[in-house]
């Protein structure tokens, strides 16, 4: 069966996304930009880059090459024109829960709102890859919440296609999987969302 991520206009995607109650776009796009500005890559790379959000925090004189990484080949064109601009911007449509990535490692390799819906079989494998030696990996989960579903209700009803696929991360366990990969935990925080929602962001550190 094809990917549901494949039959979501990025219209509806970020129309949920920035919708009341919901209203995670921004956060998502700031919360990058904190770990550019914290990490300052050479190069990065963004796992479910979709249109493109939070690539407005490049600042090209200090990250020259962004690898952008997303199934739906209709979100990177997007992406391609929102961020013409941007000096060493490549994008990649591959499934990363089915191919393997077969990319130069990147400083940073930053995944939001991924590994739920890609789980964390060869999908996580391709993260850990990527980080180059004395690189980050960088990770938004969601939490789970009591008050708000997984995929929550918004007037976008295409978004509930993404419900089957859709599977919590548990954080202790995750945190467990990457430090048994030779990554050290570096920052962590919590982030509460309108509607009632919150997330785990996280830094790991690869030995050099
Ligand atoms: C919840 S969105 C997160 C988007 C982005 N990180 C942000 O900050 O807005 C998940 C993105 O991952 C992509 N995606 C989902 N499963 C994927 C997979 N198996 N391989 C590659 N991309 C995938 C989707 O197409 C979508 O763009």
């Amino acid at each position: 069966m094809a990917n549901p991520w494949l039959q979501i206009p990025l219209a509806d995607y970020e129309g949920h996304m920035q919708s009341a109650g919901v209203e995670q776009l921004a956060v998502l796009s700031r919360l990058f930009g904190e770990v550019l500005h914290l990490c300052k890559p050479a190069s990065v790379a963004i796992l479910g880059v979709a249109g493109g959000n939070g690539l407005e925090h490049i600042d090209s004189s200090v990250t020259g090459r962004i690898a952008g990484v997303d199934l739906n080949p209709e979100y990177l064109a997007i992406a391609r024109e929102r961020f013409s601009h941007l000096q060493g911007l490549e994008l990649h449509c591959v499934d990363l829960s089915i191919s393997r990535l077969r990319l130069a490692p990147l400083e940073l390799v930053h995944a939001a709102l991924v590994f739920e819906h890609a789980g964390v079989g060869l999908c996580l494998e391709n993260a850990l890859s990527l980080v180059a030696p004395g690189g980050v990996f960088s990770v938004i989960l969601q939490l789970p919440s009591e008050i708000s579903q997984g995929v929550a209700a918004s007037p976008f009803a295409s978004i509930q296609l993404l419900k089957p696929n859709f599977a919590l991360i548990d954080v202790a366990w995750f945190r467990q999987t990457i430090a048994a990969r030779g990554f050290v935990l570096s920052q962590e925080a919590t982030h509460s969302l309108a509607g009632g929602k919150s997330f785990w962001a996280g830094c790991f550190a690869r030995d050099l």
